[in-house]
């Protein structure tokens, strides 16, 4: 009844913003990304009769109440149901990265959750199942299952072609087909990301609010929508033919679209600050001078800036001259979720979580 995972975040190249239900957690449109290792969400999930309710330690720190460990206990529900056991879940998750901060924790936190879990729980789920899965945590997340580029569907029903209403939709209906499914494997292209973190600690408007604002009150939204399956289509021919100045451009026009949707609500959702303003023109002008590196940006102020593995010291210098920069990661193609060895190096911690 325990079990250890690993996964990566990723970063997606054609963005998804946006959810057509909300119970399902259905995206709006598909999305494109590179999982990146070097990056690693590490977790463990314990079965145990003896706990009478779930608990959860996040960078070594107990979480004793609010959002995130009630978004976890509610996805072990969904492991629970399937596996048909009632037992509650001690859960250990590190990261060696920052959490909270735009860098795509969720993805990486609930893919390794959804392997944990279901291992734990003896299910024996295919990997398209563990995506559909994954995704009711995070719809990033459902990308994560996977290594190198990743492109997640929107599911059978396009917007307005359905014609049911959420609420009329049986369960097994609504969260049809809405999955990820590798599209190339790392060893494909060896791009890189250079994540420069141009403010610390959590964001303040979290990827579901920004979403949800932007779809009640953006009159961007359904053009913004409406635009995701053309970039999805340039995206991956650009990765299948490793057209670096072609991924450029409509990884950029897919960032800066969601982007120009969100800033569309009401009130205005801004993720920038100068920094990422400074790094957007700064990659810019290196491009237009024969360095190949372009930009994107998730709901938060860093700046992940990809290039060729050739490219990669120039890029990072580039990140490091920009003004406002006060962290510098580095990642590479990075492979699927995957079971683990025991990481928990403390185990009285783990103990003291559990209150025995
Ligand atoms: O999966 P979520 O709910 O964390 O949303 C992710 C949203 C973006 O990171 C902004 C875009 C994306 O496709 O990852």
């Amino acid at each position: 009844m325990k079990a250890f995972a690993l996964a990566h975040p990723n970063i997606a190249l054609v963005k998804y913003w946006g959810k057509r239900d909300f119970a399902y957690n259905l995206p709006g449109a598909g999305s494109l990304s590179l999982t990146l290792g070097g990056l690693s969400t590490r977790t463990c999930v314990e079965f145990d009769a003896a706990l009478d309710a779930d608990s959860l330690q996040l960078d070594g720190k107990a979480v004793e109440s609010g959002g995130k460990l009630k978004r976890v206990s509610q996805f072990l529900d969904l492991v629970r149901e399937r596996a048909g056991i009632s037992q509650h879940a001690r859960v250990i998750s590190e990261n060696d990265f920052p959490t909270g901060a735009g860098l795509a924790s969720s993805a990486s936190g609930f893919a390794a959750l959804a392997l944990a879990a279901t291992t734990a729980a003896g299910l024996e789920l295919s990997a398209t199942e563990l995506s559909i899965l994954a995704r009711r945590g995070s719809g990033s997340a459902a990308r994560s299952l996977f290594g190198g580029y990743v492109e997640m569907n929107d599911g059978v029903y396009a917007i307005g072609e359905d014609g049911t209403k959420v609420a009329t939709r049986s369960a097994e209906e609504a969260s049809k087909a809405a999955y990820a499914r590798q599209i190339a494997p790392a060893a494909h292209w060896d791009l890189r990301c250079v994540i420069a973190v141009t403010s610390a600690g959590e964001k303040d408007i979290g990827s579901t609010e920004g979403m949800v604002s932007t779809q009640n009150t953006s009159p961007y939204y359904e053009q913004w929508i409406a635009s995701v399956p053309g970039d999805i289509e340039r995206a991956a021919a650009a990765v299948a033919a490793r057209d670096f100045a072609a991924l450029a451009e409509v990884a950029e026009a897919s960032c800066l679209r969601m982007h120009a949707s969100a800033m569309g609500a009401d009130p205005g959702i801004i993720y920038w600050n100068a920094t990422t303003v400074a790094l957007i023109h700064a990659v810019r002008k290196a491009r237009a001078g024969g360095l190949p590196v372009f930009f994107t940006i998730d709901a938060g102020p860093q700046v992940k800036v990809f290039c060729p593995a050739e490219a990669l010291d120039e890029c990072r210098a580039l990140l490091a001259g920009t003004q406002g920069v006060r962290q510098i990661l580095e990642a590479h193609p990075g492979e699927g979720a995957r079971l683990c060895g025991d990481f928990v190096s403390d185990a009285a911690a783990a103990k003291d979580v559990a209150g025995d």
